[in-house]
């Protein structure tokens, strides 16, 4: 999938045009019935007279620059593409849902772009609980979900029509433990984990089996609630174990406190993160008490292919200078697998979409080139960031 580039006038004149065309063109769509079919050709299998692809993101509350990083992805990749033609000739409708960050939404949201819409495969969410909240509606609809970002295991457990265009924890936490005993040489670490994120429980799990198994010792292994403000208590027992490093695997409001809580109590070791510490927010809130800590996560702006530059540079010109992050580029991308996988499915059936996008190879995007394994995941690179000066640096690419 070649996006195009989007150049001012250009492209609104044939944003149009096409817009023109469609509404010619539609003679009364019933929703919900474009994944019923199954036997028409190309021309027939996609149902109505546009796409329609259901999107949940969490664009309001605790986590919001997850959701609104990710959609931006998203939006820009389907503005791409529906600028370039569409997909197999049609347009592409992205309807999107915001989970508010909040427990129960994701599931209420994903049943109503469903059920409502009749949306033909759904991309979402980034934090993985509400991933898991969503997977097992898509599953008993025959929708097939794309998680941009969602990184732990369980996600795509639920079964056969649940993606994901990231990597996975097991990895991640891998990538972490190496970089403690390997090139930070921390003999003990502490963990801090959110006993209320999946996500948080799976990478900090990870995490420790490898760093066990490098040789290191754990001084403690503590936890909050998401959403919890002061972190003292728990920040003096692991100060009180002397490590040599700290493994907070959490969201970055969380995060941010966490590391300015540690620097006030006096707890001057590099603390160290996942994905989910990606945010201008942490900086934002976090200020110099960040400073010099690491995290791993999917994408850096100055790293990556031909298609990496074209879209550093879309995205900036499309959000006003802004620099997409990792969950940008992994919204992209989501979007670019699904369109590869209804062109090759040759419609929006939803068995034959589910089996074109498990047999996704080779596939070129921002964050790497995929393959969709077994297991519904897809062995990527990840990143190891060090934040410097209020920003990120990019230290080292680390491969599967
Ligand atoms: N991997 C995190 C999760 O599964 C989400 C995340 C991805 C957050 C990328 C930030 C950046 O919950």
């Amino acid at each position: 999938m070649k996006p195009a580039r989007l150049t001012g006038m250009n492209n609104l004149w044939a944003v149009c045009l096409l817009a023109l065309l469609l509404v010619g063109c539609d003679k009364g769509t019933t929703p919900g019935n474009s994944n019923s079919g199954g036997s028409g050709g190309p021309s027939t299998s996609t149902g109505g007279a546009e796409i329609k692809v259901g999107e949940f993101a969490s664009l309001t509350g605790k986590e919001a620059t997850f959701g609104i990083s990710s959609h931006e992805g998203t939006l820009l990749a389907v503005e791409e593409i529906n600028a370039a033609g569409g997909i197999l000739g049609k347009q592409v409708k992205l309807i999107t849902e915001d989970t508010q960050s909040k427990p129960g939404e994701s599931a209420t949201v994903v049943n109503k772009v469903i059920a409502r819409d009749g949306v033909i495969a759904v991309l979402g969410e980034v934090a993985s609980s509400r991933s898991m909240e969503a997977a097992p509606i898509c599953q008993k609809n025959k929708i097939p979900m794309i998680s941009p970002s969602s990184t732990n295991p369980k996600v795509t457990e639920s079964g056969d029509y649940i993606f994901r265009v990231c990597f996975i924890d097991p990895f991640q936490g891998t990538v972490m433990a190496n970089f403690a005993s390997q090139t930070l040489k921390a003999k003990k670490v502490a963990i801090f984990t959110d006993a209320k994120s999946d996500y948080s429980k799976g990478l900090a799990k990870f995490f420790k089996e490898k760093y066990l198994a490098n040789g290191g010792t754990i001084t403690s292994e503590l936890d909050y609630n998401g959403g919890d403000k002061d972190f003292k208590a728990q920040l003096t027992t692991i100060r009180g174990g002397s490590p040599d490093a700290v493994f907070v695997p959490g969201y970055y409001t969380d995060v941010a406190l966490i590391c300015i809580q540690a620097k006030q109590l006096g707890l001057n070791v590099p603390l160290l993160g996942g994905d989910g510490w990606e945010s201008e927010k942490l900086t934002e809130i976090g200020k110099d008490a960040v400073e010099g800590h690491y995290f791993s996560t999917h994408y850096h702006p100055e790293v990556g292919s031909e298609i990496s530059k074209k879209f550093l540079e879309n995205y900036k010109k499309r959000f006003n200078g802004k620099i997409p992050d990792a969950l940008a580029a992994n919204g992209y991308d989501s979007m670019l697998m699904l369109a590869d996988g209804i062109k090759r499915a040759g419609g929006t059936d939803g068995t034959k979409l589910r089996d074109a996008l498990a047999a996704t190879k080779d596939l070129v995007l921002v964050t790497g080139t995929i393959t969709i394994n077994k297991q519904r995941d897809a062995d990527k690179s990840a990143v190891i960031l060090q934040i410097k000066n209020g920003g990120y640096k990019f230290l080292e690419s680390i491969k599967p």
